[in-house]
């Protein structure tokens, strides 16, 4: 981990070359109620350059000096504040196990930060959405100057996204090996949750369920799970998840967790009493064929838009073929007809950020796909209730998530353990074993 964490510093530190430095703040505390904060997570570009997981920090890499340096602000240690919250590591401390080369309290940030971006041509930082820090950069900035007594300043602030990015797209093996965890954990906790489905009264057990087995595994979620049956089903967001699980309905979960920073995101379709009827499961079926195909695109060289590209075309096919859609298949996709049962995009970059970063588009171009990248595939049909659809096909919502990784061979499925054929999850819900 140390040695990734220097050889992730030292490739940005050679990205921005010697005339430039990287600020990334930790995150801040959000309130929830009076007194009460959401859980603290840390900044997921601040822990990929330091492995820090306190708040009230921020860190600095400056490569024009000596080699490279590696600068922690943080919290001073503070026995009646440790009291009530915890160890705080201090700067001594801090230096030592996170291997800075320099580290001071947060407190002399003012006093000092401006002296270390003296004469440097351009800072990035994570400023984009944070209009505080950008303020915060543009005094270090003005104080530095006035010490300089130069009339126009020569430092640039620059978004430290675009460089950051683009190396967190690309996994490394100890990176893929936190994945798989957290994707095992997840494949898990579906399927243990699955197995109990016809337990349950309502869509917020299946909930807990599944969060209880996250939880065992010492992981969080890594969004709030949703969790919607028969209609709900067809909301994208939903996740009041507190409807009653009906009888000859179907439930979606989309549920993932996060271990060791690093998020899975997982989605599966079963029905509530443990059989499909047959409009169900020629829907599901769609579905199912779609992610297949979608996931079959997976393959380094083939662009960022291949997967969902196939599931168009195999969501399109499987519609006409009952009867939702009519007309010829290549006019329906030119016109998007598909978009009124299939609304979202097939795939997202995951990784630390479940939505994890990286750019699509290069030039206006999709990209293409590389080694050590993940996304997921996740087609899905959503049938609304409208006089024109036949009755049994009616807010059926559809959706099947897997995670996908390019290497040099097949695409890798890193989700594949967990059952996704129609007589398999009939199976396991109704295996009298569970
Ligand atoms: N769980 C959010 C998503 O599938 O993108
Ligand atoms: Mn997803
Ligand atoms: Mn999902």
């Amino acid at each position: 981990m140390k040695s990734d964490l220097k050889k992730r510093r030292k490739i940005v530190m050679e990205t921005i070359g010697d005339d430039s430095v990287l600020i990334i703040p930790s995150a801040q505390h959000h309130k929830r109620t009076r007194d009460v904060d959401y859980p603290y997570r840390q900044d997921s570009d601040f822990y990929y350059l330091t492995g820090f997981v306190e708040s009230d920090s921020l860190m600095m890499l400056i490569p024009g000096r000596k080699n490279g340096q590696f600068i922690l602000f943080c919290k001073d240690k503070d026995p009646l504040k440790e009291r009530w919250d915890g160890p705080i590591a201090g700067p001594i401390e801090a230096k030592k196990d996170f291997n800075a080369d320099q580290a001071y309290a947060i407190d002399k940030i003012d006093e000092l930060l401006p002296n270390l971006i003296k004469e440097k041509k351009l800072i990035y930082a994570p400023y984009d959405n944070d209009e505080k820090l950008f303020l915060r950069l543009k005094k270090w900035v003005q104080t530095s100057d006035r010490s300089l007594k130069t009339k126009n300043s020569k430092t640039k602030i620059l978004n430290s996204s675009n460089i950051l990015h683009e190396i967190r797209l690309i996994k490394s093996e100890s990176e893929i090996r936190k994945m798989k965890k957290a994707a095992k954990i997840a494949v898990d906790a579906h399927r243990k949750t699955m197995s109990k489905v016809t337990t349950f009264k309502y869509e917020y057990e299946l909930e807990a369920e599944i969060k209880y087995e996250f939880a065992k595994s010492n992981s969080t979620s890594s969004y709030i799970p949703i969790v919607g049956s028969g209609k709900n089903s067809c909301v994208l967001h939903y996740n009041s998840n507190n409807s009653v699980l009906n009888d000859g309905d179907l439930v979606l979960i989309d549920a993932g967790c996060e271990t060791e920073f690093y998020a899975s995101d997982i989605t599966r379709t079963y029905p509530v009493n443990g059989r499909f009827t047959r409009e169900q499961k020629e829907i599901y079926n769609i579905v199912l064929d779609a992610q297949k195909a979608a996931i079959s695109q997976v393959r380094r060289g083939n662009k960022f838009s291949d997967p969902h590209d196939a599931a168009v075309i195999t969501i399109t096919q499987g519609l006409t073929k009952i009867g939702l859609l009519k007309g010829n298949i290549s006019d329906l996709i030119e016109k998007k007809k598909y978009t009124r049962f299939f609304m979202h995009r097939t795939s997202h970059w995951i990784g630390m950020d479940v939505h994890d970063v990286g750019d699509y588009m290069i030039d206006n171009e999709w990209r293409s796909l590389e080694n050590g990248m993940v996304l997921t595939i996740e087609p899905g049909i959503y049938i609304d209730d409208s006089e024109d659809i036949p009755e049994e096909y009616r807010q059926i919502g559809v959706r099947i998530e897997d995670m996908v990784l390019v290497n040099n061979g097949s695409p890798e499925v890193i989700t594949y353990e967990l059952e996704k054929e129609a007589n398999e999850i009939e199976e396991i819900i109704n295996n009298e074993l569970n």
